[in-house]
């Protein structure tokens, strides 16, 4: 049987390459994204090109009639869902010192990356619970949170709070879907080559000149897609709650 995966936000960057590598792997792919679907059309015929079944749901996370859209488009066309990757994130429209954030992009980042993904989870792990066990599974559930869940940056403290509320997110649906059959995995990107980076780009670069990051390089969204087809696999059948740093060993505390 073939199963479905739901990813958000798909429609380029990290997303995009998890639902490439997801269809590669034997997937329905469920793309949902807020633009028309003619403004990423080349991508798309990338799926198409590589033999991948998809569908196309233009809509927001953060809206529940969106959401029930979603899952019906997916039901309906496919059958189930199997597999959901929480990608869809925005970062402040601003970077702003701590002390100037304001409350419009603390709501707006926050609305989006954790409460956006608190409800979308809610609702596809309830479809889940419907569904049939497949070897002692019902589904899988992974988010793409951030290295800033964990580090301090001032310049966007929003989006650091929004991400440590995903890693929390990850904690409390793995403890109570485990009993479900549903695993909840996490991974953490660091600097990866994306829209989103691109106007922090000489930053990063001389970052990485500096020896910042052990393996001195840009992440690719291809790198953060070959850990969530890992965890999409039946590899990791024994593991629900945990998470993976996919940032060039930029986590490793050095003396
Ligand atoms: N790039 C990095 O270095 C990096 C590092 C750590 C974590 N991440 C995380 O990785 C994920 C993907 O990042 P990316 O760099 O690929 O970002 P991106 O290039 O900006 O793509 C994000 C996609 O998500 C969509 N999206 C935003 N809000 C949405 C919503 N409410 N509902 C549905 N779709 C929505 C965007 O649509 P629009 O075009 O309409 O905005 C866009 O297509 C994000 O969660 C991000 O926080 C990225």
């Amino acid at each position: 049987m073939k199963r479905t995966a739901i990813v958000t936000g798909a429609s380029r960057g990290i997303g995009f390459a998890i639902a490439r590598q997801l269809g590669k792997d034997g997937f329905q792919i469920v793309i949902m994204d807020m633009n028309c679907q003619e403004d990423y059309q080349e991508n798309f015929d990338l799926l198409t090109a590589d033999g991948t079944s998809w569908i196309y749901v233009q809509g927001d996370i953060c809206s529940i009639k969106d959401r029930n859209m979603l899952i019906e488009a997916a039901t309906e066309t496919f059958g189930g869902i199997h597999v959901l990757v929480n990608n869809a994130g925005v970062a402040p429209r601003v970077r702003n010192d701590l002390l100037e954030m304001t409350e419009e992009s603390f709501d707006r980042v926050v609305g989006i990356n954790t409460k956006g993904t608190m409800f979308l989870t809610q609702a596809v792990a309830k479809q889940m619970i419907k569904q049939e066990f497949i070897d002692r599974k019902r589904g899988t559930i992974v988010n793409i949170s951030s290295c800033s869940a964990e580090v301090s940056s001032i310049g966007r403290g929003e989006y650091c709070v929004a991400k440590a509320g995903v890693s929390m997110l990850t904690t409390l649906y793995a403890d109570r879907l485990a009993s479900e059959g549903i695993l909840v995995h996490e991974v953490r990107p660091g600097v990866i080559a994306t829209d989103m980076t691109d106007t922090v780009r000489d930053k990063y670069n001389k970052m990485f000149e500096d020896g910042i990051f052990p393996i001195a390089r840009w992440g690719m969204p291809e790198d953060i897609a070959g850990v969530v087809s890992a965890f999409c696999s039946d590899k990791f059948n024994y593991t629900t709650g945990n998470y993976v740093d996919v940032d060039g060993g930029f986590h490793i505390k050095r003396l």
